[in-house]
């Protein structure tokens, strides 16, 4: 069953998708070569309680981190360690709040100083793949709709599309009805309303889409050691399209 949310729960909704685009914008800056994965993933812990909020990630599932940071050839689910960023890397910063019972979710693929143009080809159409899915949520669309919007993007530009992963219905849980499939087909699926909460999250791969996991049991990478990006945005359905709980801070 998806749910649907009153304006309350929206209210809430916002206020912790709030908080995690105060976090993408305040770990920014930390983002260059030199600093190690674990000190990005303590500086978000930190931050994320100073705003009240929890860092939902930490223990979900057993999950060690505060949050996911996943640099190059991992897909999603890193977790903060001793891996040091260097110039020409992306990392993946996958940031859950949790505030008053109500979660925001967003991941952005960030540059390490200056990456290659095949990099920079990557961000920006995963990016747009996002926004791709996002124009077709609007009451009475159908989730499929959504899903194949994202296919058909990453289609025309030859990147990898991550099938065993999804995105997701979202709001007292991290994880609610409905899966997002980032592949689809037109006119299937459940038909979108007003007040459904949704984490749209194409992650796109360089070359193939196949991916595996690694030994610590949650890292997953690309099969074939290609780089990986990820965008999501926590959207709620509105009267006549959608609101991002998440936004981009400057
Ligand atoms: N943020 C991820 C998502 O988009 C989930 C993180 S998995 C966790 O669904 F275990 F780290 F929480
Ligand atoms: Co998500």
């Amino acid at each position: 069953m998806i749910i649907i949310k009153s304006e309350r729960e929206i209210e809430l909704m916002k206020e912790a998708g709030l908080m995690v685009s105060k976090t993408h914008k305040y770990l920014k800056p930390f983002i260059k070569a030199g600093i190690t994965t674990k000190e990005l993933d303590d500086l978000a812990f930190d931050y994320i309680k100073s705003l009240g909020g929890n860092a939902a990630c930490k223990g979900y599932g057993g999950f060690p981190g505060a949050i996911c940071i996943s640099v190059n050839e991992e897909v999603v689910h890193g977790i903060g360690g001793k891996r040091v960023l260097k110039n020409g890397d992306i990392v993946t910063l996958d940031i859950v709040v949790e505030y008053k019972g109500y979660h925001g979710d967003s991941a952005w693929t960030y540059e390490v100083g200056e990456i290659s143009e095949e990099n920079k080809y990557l961000l920006k159409h995963t990016e747009n793949a996002l926004y791709e899915g996002l124009k077709m949520v609007k009451p009475g669309a159908r989730l499929g709709d959504v899903s194949y919007a994202i296919m058909k993007y990453a289609e025309k530009y030859n990147l990898g599309v991550v099938r065993e992963l999804t995105g997701h219905g979202i709001g007292n849980e991290m994880h609610e009805a409905p899966d997002i499939p980032n592949y689809g087909k037109p006119h299937t699926g459940p038909i979108l309303k007003e007040g459904m909460c949704l984490a749209i999250e194409p992650m796109l791969n360089l070359g193939t889409r196949d991916i595996y996991i690694l030994d610590d049991d949650w890292t997953i990478v690309t099969q074939d050691g290609k780089n990986s990006a990820h965008f999501e945005h926590t959207v709620v359905v509105t009267k006549d399209g959608y609101y991002i709980t998440t936004p981009r801070l400057n």
